[in-house]
């Protein structure tokens, strides 16, 4: 039964063998073990996994202590990097620091996209930040 299981269609094999990989990333990503460098999807939807738990309680509920993270709030902290520093220095509220610092990176990645405000195919990072502004 199992054995009949694990054989059925390659394709269906071969798509749950590279869930298990990205989980694996994931996994060792978030307990702060370097994993080999995310592609940009990667890196978004860990950001917005990440961002859910680590964030929406305070940003995205009706009344929520956290401002409303709109474009235009993001923009104030004027280029990536310096919205990844912030972050990083001051999130989750009076936690900051709590979290790797490819975490960061990922929900910050996340922030962006989702408002357009990076490019979608680019992994956020130390050199890739460098110069991305906010701005309109
Ligand atoms: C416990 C509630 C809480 C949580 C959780 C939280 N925040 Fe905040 N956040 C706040 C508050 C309150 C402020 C306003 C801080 C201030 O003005 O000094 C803020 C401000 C911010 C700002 C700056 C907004 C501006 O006006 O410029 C950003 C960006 C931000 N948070 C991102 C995050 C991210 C990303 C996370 C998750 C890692 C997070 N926050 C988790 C409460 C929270």
């Amino acid at each position: 039964m199992l054995l009949r299981t694990l054989r059925t269609g390659r394709r269906g094999r071969t798509a749950s063998q590279r869930t298990r990989v990205l989980s694996l990333c994931f996994l060792l990503t978030a307990s702060g073990i370097a994993c080999s460098q995310p592609t940009p999807e990667e890196q978004v939807a860990q950001g917005h996994t990440l961002y859910d738990a680590f964030c929406a309680s305070c940003h995205e509920i009706e009344r929520g202590i956290g401002p409303k993270l709109t474009p235009e709030v993001l923009a104030t902290r004027v280029s990536a990097g310096a919205l990844f520093r912030y972050t990083r220095m001051n999130m989750p509220y009076e936690a900051g620091n709590t979290l790797t610092e490819a975490e960061y990176w990922a929900i910050t990645a996340y922030l962006l996209n989702r408002h357009g405000l990076m490019d979608a195919d680019i992994v956020l990072n130390p050199e890739s930040a460098e110069g991305l502004l906010l701005g309109k």
